[in-house]
């Protein structure tokens, strides 16, 4: 079939859809009652006698060079590959996936994109003037799928998400345009539709004047990602749904529904409200195709994302029938404070965006469920849907389960700071032209998700666009629409006000302390209730001192918690197991591996942080509040404590308690703990969440710790040797040597290991160089001194060896003679055969460095080697584990075995040099050369450095003070083998 491609509309500022039908809320019709009862959220889209789902394998044709689709193309003699629908084209095989953060991915001069012409020179203050590689073009895809439609119906065709642009044809005509990659876009294609055989044309853009509009940081794939509905309409039909509702002073609710017929219909709607002992209906006949139902006096429980409380809401005419279920809540701000029902809530989030290292942008409702599943196992409790609107799915399923949404609208013009001349960041904010645009967004946004509101706490204009009159016409525009408040956090520092709950991210403990007191310079932030929309950014290792921030949020009132950022990590994976990341596919401009910064792994798999923030978000917290009473405190807002269980267990004897706290509030517990003693006694809890039998949270209170070895003195044994100044056991055909360096200042570098975002730290210790300048070899003692340079610091050395028993008792001293600033690590450096795999230790028994502590626990631990290292997607320091007692490595025949003195030491056990992992990029430049043991004394904390303040002075050590070091190593044959 023949068709004439549309005219540059995807180029054309002044046009952002032709022929689209108006925003509809997002919901589900079925032909009969039963229909609508008997599905649910994930399935009724699939399951709908109204609802063709047209997902599947569609025909496909890609034009790097968009020149060579002919202005007049003929569907018949082209070319066509096939292509999943919904997909991603560079997650399968047309172009390449291109990771970028902050910038545009072609030359900012708004509102021109490239159309035909190649993409070449590009500035960006990050790289000046890069000339994008040969090939580079606004892409685009063809897209085609037949379908029948027989009856005498409206056909109307729902596509929930195409970037960037779609232009629909059917049957060889045009049918209109839409942009705005996130949101709905829906077209009528009644008047071209035949019975038979429709063939229906999609011309998808790789950029459009839109693009300005989404500049978010991710990888920037292209395609008709989400589900693609045709919606099998009545001539007359349900067309929109809201729900609105009142809360009376005196408790009592009004709820509104108001329901629009398509066709100017006349039928009689029925509206019914039922379940928790309400039972409302009407039937009423529409003015105009419209009605508004009125139910009062509502006795309601309030929806709240712990107990979320629906409704039943039916709407129908003869042939539709919708069922939806619908919360209410009541919001107000007092005094700075967010009220939810009129309980103080704290925000325990994370930021989601959609990911699949397999698919890209494309999420199944499976795949949606799951993370938010996984939110709640995290004991997440709220989503930011960052920076652009989810499936609607995602909604409905966060008022089921229960986790309050902050639910973003598809902005970010981030390049305007890193591209603009100046770095103006508010350039298109700012630019009256463009409020159009960023207007239709705000009316979309609210548009699709206005029946679907139940969890969402605040509305979200968007993400780092600036802020201007732009940002201030959708603020206006949904506060005439909706009572729930708005957060956008490019409004704070500006004089527009577009916001009701302040927002910032990244600031350190400090900086929201004094928000807290309301002292902040800021003063926008001590007037509102004050959140962070983003903040211990988990890339890598990490994130570092999550507690500090749980400490500030649990104090002020004002301070409503925050989202961390994110959730899963962007990468995308390969056949071979393998995870790329910005510039492993030829991008010419990129963010390297800055996609890699969620709690999660691409596989869901949880990497530590997932483990740090479960603990840091756990419902009731412990500690001891004297000798035989520990206090708990109870987070939740609309929860008892009682519907808890805590196991303990404290030197073998076992016991349970049901904590019986109000919600946020404290309460002592006496406890029979026995016989405490002066060595090591854990008081070890399990929290269960009754209900469920979930288990919630670990926790360990230390209520005495000592360590104590009282070494004899022998002569050293005959297995203990210096070679050239280093320590070596031998012994039988085993032998344990030092690493390179042996005294180990370094780490290799965190991905936080960064200063003001930019500056990294470690590198310039990896020139660590040690030489000896004094040896002394006795029967029953050595000493070595070394002057050790790294980073232009020089410090002396003195490591001395005596006998023992056993082993050897070694004492490592380290004293400054020139430096400044901070060290990194102070340890020492063991190399044995890879044979050596077993390890046994008694020490925290997860990743732990001392920033990042509180969620691990002192146990007896056994692990392989390689278990002992994070599967970070780009290798870096990992798997410390401090409070270490003693490690044991063996290999089935011998064990050696390192043991605490006075002190336990931080643990490293890895299977390559931590010289070796400073030059790993991807995990498959893991060589396994050996077995390596580290002993510190200390190692600096992590914090948050690559977006957000650097470990903490606290979380770190000086490097002009002595440090002592002191372990035991002893050795043994192991009989059994
Ligand atoms: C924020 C931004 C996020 C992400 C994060 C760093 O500034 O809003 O989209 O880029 O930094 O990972």
């Amino acid at each position: 079939m023949k068709y004439k491609k549309a005219q540059a509309y995807y180029a054309d500022f002044n046009t952002i859809e032709v022929n689209r039908l108006p925003i509809r809320s997002y919901f589900i019709p079925f032909t009969t009652k039963k229909g609508a009862l008997g599905s649910d959220i994930k399935n009724k889209r699939y399951d709908s006698d109204k609802v063709v789902c047209l997902n599947g394998i569609w025909d496909f044709a890609y034009y790097d060079n968009p020149n060579d689709l002919l202005d007049t193309f003929d569907t018949d003699t082209m070319k066509w590959d096939k292509l999943d629908v919904p997909s991603c084209w560079q997650f399968n095989g047309y172009g390449n996936p291109m990771y970028l953060n902050a910038r545009y991915p072609f030359r900012f001069n708004p509102p021109k994109i490239p159309t035909t012409e190649p993409v070449t020179k590009y500035f960006s203050y990050e790289t000046w003037f890069t000339h994008a590689k040969e090939g580079e073009y606004n892409h685009l895809g063809v897209y085609r799928t037949f379908f029948n439609a027989r009856e005498d119906k409206r056909y109307i065709i729902s596509f929930l998400g195409v970037c960037s642009c779609i232009e629909v044809y059917l049957n060889g005509e045009f049918i209109g345009y839409s942009e705005e990659s996130h949101m709905t876009s829906e077209f009528d294609l009644t008047n071209h539709i035949k019975p038979e055989a429709n063939e229906l044309v999609c011309i998808v853009h790789r950029w459009c004047n839109g693009s300005y509009l989404e500049c978010q940081d991710m990888f920037r794939n292209n395609g008709i990602f989400r589900d693609v509905l045709l919606k099998v309409e009545d001539k007359v039909d349900i067309w929109d749904i809201d729900f609105k509702y009142k809360k009376a002073k005196d408790g009592k609710y009004t709820a509104t529904i108001l329901v629009e017929l398509s066709g100017n219909g006349k039928e009689e709607i029925e509206v019914s409200l039922t379940g928790h002992g309400i039972e409302k209906n009407i039937i009423g006949t529409p003015v105009d195709g419209k009605i508004s139902v009125e139910f009062k006096d509502l006795d309601v429980i309030e929806w709240n994302a712990e107990k979320p409380t629906l409704y039943d809401l039916m709407v129908s005419i003869p042939n539709s029938y919708v069922y939806t279920k619908v919360g209410f809540k009541n919001i107000k701000i007092d005094d700075a404070i967010y009220y939810l029902n009129n309980k103080k809530i704290k925000i325990r989030g994370v930021n989601h965006h959609d990911t699949s290292p397999v698919n890209g942008y494309t999420m199944t409702l499976d795949e949606i469920e799951q993370d938010l599943k996984l939110c709640k196992e995290y004991n997440v409790n709220t989503i930011r849907t960052s920076h652009y609107q989810p499936d609607p799915y995602l909604l409905e399923l966060a008022s089921e389960i229960g986790l309050y949404i902050v639910d973003e609208c598809d902005l970010e013009a981030h390049g305007c700071r890193t591209q603009s001349f100046l770095f103006n960041f508010n350039y298109l904010s700012k630019k009256r032209s463009w409020m159009s645009h960023y207007v239709n967004r705000m009316e979309r946004h609210y548009g699709r998700d206005k029946l679907l509101k139940t969890p969402i706490i605040m509305w979200s204009l968007g993400n780092e666009s600036g802020d201007g009159c732009n940002t201030m016409a959708m603020y206006e525009w949904i506060k005439k629409r909706s009572d729930i408040p708005v957060q956008y956090e490019g409004a704070v520092y500006n004089r527009t006000k577009a916001y009701d709950i302040a927002s910032q991210m990244y600031p350190s403990v400090a900086d929201i302390t004094l928000v807290g007191e309301r002292k902040s310079k800021t003063k926008q932030f001590n007037d509102r209730p004050y959140w962070l929309c983003e903040y211990a950014h988990a890339m890598g290792t990490g994130p570092g001192n999550l507690e500090g921030y749980m400490d500030v949020f649990y104090k002020y009132d004002n301070i409503m918690g925050g989202c961390i950022w994110e959730m899963v990590d962007h990468a995308v994976l390969h056949e071979d197991g393998s995870y790329t990341y910005g510039g492993d596919h030829g991008e010419w401009i990129h963010d390297s591996n800055f996609c890699c910064d969620g709690l999660f792994y691409p596989n869901r798999m949880p990497s530590t942080g997932a483990y740090i923030m479960k603990h840091a978000y756990r419902p009731l917290r412990l500690e001891l509040a004297s000798e035989r009473e520990i206090r708990i405190f109870n987070t939740l807002s609309f929860t008892s404590g009682k519907e808890f269980r805590i196991d303990f267990e404290i030197n073998g004897k076992e016991f349970s308690l049901i904590p019986d706290v109000k919600p946020l509030r404290k309460k002592i517990f006496e406890i029979d703990l026995g016989e405490i003693g002066d060595k090591d006694c854990f008081l070890n809890a399990k929290i269960y969440e009754i209900k469920t039998n979930r288990l919630v949270d670990e926790a360990q209170l230390i209520l005495s710790e000592e360590i104590r070895l009282k070494p004899k003195k022998m002569p050293l044994p005959e297995e203990f040797k210096l070679v050239d100044g280093n320590p070596v056991i031998e012994f039988k055909d085993s032998k344990i040597n030092t690493s390179i360096p042996y005294s180990i200042l370094f780490r290799a570098g965190t991905d936080n290991d960064k200063e003001r975002f930019y500056f990294k730290t470690m590198p310039k210790w990896y020139d660590e160089k040690e030489k000896i300048t004094e040896t002394f070899i006795g029967k029953e003692k050595c000493v070595v001194k070394t002057i050790v340079t790294a980073n232009k610091n020089t410090f002396e050395v003195e490591d001395t060896y005596l006998g023992l028993e056993n082993g050897v008792f070694v004492t490592s001293i380290i004293k400054p003679i020139s430096v400044s600033g901070f060290l990194p690590r102070f340890g020492k450096a063991f190399k044995l055969d890879s044979s050596f795999d077993d390890v046994t230790y008694y020490g925290r028994d997860k990743e732990s460095y001392i920033d990042m502590v509180d969620h691990s626990k002192i146990a007896l631990c056994h692990s392989k080697v390689l278990d002992m290292v994070e599967n970070n997607i780009k290798p870096q320091e990992s798997g410390n584990r401090m409070d270490t007692r003693y490690a044991e490595l063996s290999n089935g025949k011998v064990t050696y075995r390192f043991e605490a003195v006075s002190e336990a030491f931080n643990l490293g056990i890895k299977p390559y040099s931590d010289l070796e992992l400073t030059k790993m990029l991807h995990r498959k430049d893991e060589v396994r050369s050996g077995t390596y043991i580290t002993i510190s004394k200390f190692q600096m904390g992590i914090g948050t450095g690559s977006c957000g303040p650097s470990t903490l002075k606290e979380h770190s050590y000086y490097a002009d003070r002595e440090y002592k070091l002191q372990f035991i190593i002893s050795w043994s044959e192991n009989k059994d083998k």
